[in-house]
């Protein structure tokens, strides 16, 4: 572990604790300079590393900056097995984590990162994705004997899991509009894109990257104007760990869900979840829109609706928009 690292990790477990520099240096059997080095470091990356005269350093409680160590302090013991790596400011963690699959890596990669410059969206649009104001994950994932169809499973598990990971560390209630966005207050604060690699040889996925968008905080200058009028934030203030423990708590419930293939729990949290049942909503299939009302999830999460014709469909998957009032 870098020497900036090992200091990160002390600070972690004393967070807003003053530590002498002698103590750090110590502890991680390094020289004092080492010490005012690395602090240097974490300081231009963003954590606030408070210093004073007789009491030495300590990381600020308000601290919310993405890292290992403070997603390994949240996760559940039983998913060692993740092999987490934060970036400052990339293209897109699916693209990477991609790239990773195609090279033969092991499933459970996890890559973060904290802006993106190409986030991906779903049907080729773009992920808003500022720097520092929120979370964009991926996790690749080979499940054995996948169908193309049955992928759709992963972005419902991830869906479900990022709805009760807001929920556990935030005082909002998550919904998810079908079949990929995460909205809270009539607000997206999240979207997923899970994409894979199909081999043509047996028929299954090779592998999948499951991608997660959130938007934790409201980006400084507000959201751009295209999506201003439905994006939205979990947080209005700044927390303490907010995004450690969100990206942790999502990864505690989806790898629980991905390994136990509970599929009975997942549905049902699925269907109570749903913003689309008992809403007006447009269903865009096959270059036209109709408008219909949401009637159900069935128990393989496909949306079933009404149009004003009166007939009923059931989709599995597709667009739609809902009207909130
Ligand atoms: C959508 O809302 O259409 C889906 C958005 C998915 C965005 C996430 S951010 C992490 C991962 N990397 C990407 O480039 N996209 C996904």
């Amino acid at each position: 572990m870098a020497t900036k690292d090992s200091v990160l990790a002390l600070f972690e477990k004393n967070k807003g604790i003053y530590i002498s520099g002698e103590e750090i240096a110590d502890n991680l059997h390094i020289s004092r300079t080492a010490v005012w080095k690395a602090v240097k470091k974490l300081r231009e990356e963003g954590y606030h590393i408070d210093a004073v005269q007789n009491k030495g350093y300590s990381l600020s409680m308000n601290t919310d900056v993405l890292s290992v160590q403070g997603i390994q302090k949240y996760l559940k013991p039983g998913i060692p097995w993740l092999k987490t790596e934060i970036f400052a400011d990339i293209d897109s963690t699916n693209a990477i984590v991609k790239a990773k699959a195609a090279d033969g890596a092991q499933e459970g990669i996890v890559i973060l990162a904290n802006g993106q410059t190409n986030g991906k969206g779903r049907v080729g649009r773009n992920f808003y994705s500022p720097v520092d104001t929120g979370i964009y994950l991926s996790v690749l994932l080979r499940p054995k004997c996948c169908t193309a169809q049955e992928a759709l499973k992963y972005t419902i598990i991830a869906a479900v899991s990022a709805c009760q990971a807001i929920e556990k560390i935030s005082e909002e209630t998550a919904m998810i509009k079908w079949v990929n966005d995460i909205y809270i207050n009539e607000k997206k604060v999240g979207g997923i894109l899970t994409e894979g690699s199909l081999s043509i040889e047996n028929g299954f996925m090779d592998y999948l990257v499951m991608g997660i968008g959130l938007n934790v905080y409201s980006p400084k200058n507000g959201f751009p104007e295209e999506i201003a009028e439905t994006a939205g934030a979990i947080f209005k203030k700044q927390q303490n760990d907010g995004k450690n423990r969100l990206a942790a708590e999502f990864l505690n419930y989806f790898m629980s869900y991905y390994t136990e293939q509970d599929n009975l729990k997942y549905t049902e949290l699925y269907r109570k979840k749903s913003l689309a049942i008992g809403k007006k909503i447009k269903v865009y299939k096959n270059g036209k829109s109709q408008n219909a009302i949401g009637i159900d999830v069935d128990q393989e999460c496909r949306l079933i609706v009404k149009y004003e014709n009166g007939k009923t469909d059931s989709l599995s998957s597709g667009e739609i928009s809902i009207r909130f009032s």
